[in-house]
């Protein structure tokens, strides 16, 4: 693995953090407020080549490496974790699912628009009562010979209202179990589809998460991905190379705390001298840095060993649990440097507190990471 970062990473890195200061951070506070979705500056993420970042050029993507992903995505997730799951969702569960294992049909139809972010993804595993346990899906995708009959409900679904195109997991034949799950690419606007009630959530406020309704949709075969019964497999290394996306949001949500604890200790006296030169303090910015470049290490080493084509899954699991715990502890010592400023909007510090808990539970719960790392480690 090589720690020297490339030119173009480099200017990735670069164009990513310009535009999250310019485009994102205005705004940010009263979009979170306001549930407001990011939608200029989602559809500007497109344009800048964000939404489709590995895709092959072939399907308009940006031909990138999974390395530029997570750099992306960090620098972003620093400033707007809401516009950052937005851009994980359509790149490693939409796209990436898409480009590995749709038929060149589905590329040419879904792929190309969705790499360039002129319509956005949705990817619809959770049901009110299927969440971590993803092998009891409720939701039925019945064959009717040439298209599939799709009734059921799904919940918490990121990019719900914004998304234009779904990846809707669905069961066909319960009697196969996880064998009898078929993934299905459902357009907007189809008879019988209706997105449901906006979650009012604790944190990523600015993205849109709905649950969505199916009733009798008719979904053509030539929209399975992949053969029958491979929906469960598709869903679980779709998930796999996702949790690096999630895993970088919580390393840019520490960073960005920490970044402005950083800032603020530095400027703010107490007891004649800043901050910063207080022991307490530094201390505490030790520990916030070193979990920060810990975390950066295991997000790095699973996006270089996907790049690589190697095995990547225990390493996604582990980079996703620890940059998502770190992300708790490192948002939490943000807001203690700040005290009472810390506490209020203005801030920042606060938002990115409560925008890291949610990396602990989507795309697997700290608990199914754990699972996932030991049932690896003991193979
Ligand atoms: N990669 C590839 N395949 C996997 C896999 C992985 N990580 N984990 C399991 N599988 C495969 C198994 O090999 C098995 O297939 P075969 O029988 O063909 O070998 C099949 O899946 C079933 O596996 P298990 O018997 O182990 O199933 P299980 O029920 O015991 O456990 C689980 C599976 C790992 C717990 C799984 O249910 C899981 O990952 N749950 C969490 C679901 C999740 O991450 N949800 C997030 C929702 S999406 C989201 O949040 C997106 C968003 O909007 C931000």
């Amino acid at each position: 693995m090589n720690f020297q970062l490339t030119e173009e990473h480099l200017a990735v890195q670069q164009a990513a953090r310009d535009f999250a200061n310019n485009e994102l951070l205005p705004g940010v506070i009263e979009r979170d407020t306001e549930q407001k979705f990011p939608k200029e500056q989602v559809k500007k993420m497109g344009e800048l080549g964000f939404m489709g970042m590995m895709v092959d050029t072939r399907y308009n993507g940006g031909g990138m490496d999974t390395i530029s992903y997570v750099l992306a995505m960090e620098e972003i997730s620093k400033i707007d974790a809401s516009a950052s799951v937005c851009m994980s969702v359509n790149n490693s569960l939409v796209c990436w699912g898409l480009e590995k294992f749709g038929t060149e049909e589905q590329k040419e139809k879904y792929l190309k628009r969705l790499a360039t972010g002129e319509v956005i993804g949705a990817f619809c595993l959770s049901e009110p009562e299927a969440g971590s346990d993803a092998t009891s899906q409720r939701t039925t995708a019945e064959d009717k010979g040439d298209y599939y009959l799709l009734n059921g409900t799904k919940n918490w679904i990121t990019n719900g209202n914004s998304a234009s195109i779904y990846i809707v997991i669905a069961q066909t034949d319960i009697t196969k179990k996880h064998k009898g799950i078929n993934a299905l690419i459902v357009d907007k606007g189809m008879p019988g589809f209706v997105v449901g009630k906006k979650e009012d959530k604790m944190g990523i406020r600015g993205s849109d998460t709905h649950s969505l309704m199916f009733t009798d949709v008719k979904v053509p075969k030539a929209n399975r991905i992949g053969d029958d019964g491979f929906g469960f497999t598709f869903a679980m290394t779709t998930l796999n190379g996702g949790r690096i996306g999630i895993a970088s949001q919580a390393l840019g949500i520490a960073a960005g705390a920490y970044e402005l604890a950083v800032k603020y200790s530095k400027e703010r006296k107490a007891f004649g001298k800043a901050l910063a030169e207080h022991q307490a303090i530094q201390f505490k910015l030790a520990d916030m840095a070193t979990k920060i470049d810990a975390a950066r290490l295991l997000v790095h080493q699973a996006a270089w060993l996907k790049d690589q084509k190697k095995d990547f899954v225990k390493a996604a699991a582990m980079a996703k649990l620890y940059a998502s715990q770190i992300a708790q502890d490192v948002t939490t010592e943000a807001v203690q440097i700040h005290g009472g400023y810390g506490y209020v909007k203005e801030f920042h510090v606060e938002r990115l507190m409560r925008d890291a808990k949610i990396t602990q539970i989507y795309e697997g719960t700290t608990e199914i990471q754990k699972m996932v790392i030991s049932r690896e480690l003991l193979k």
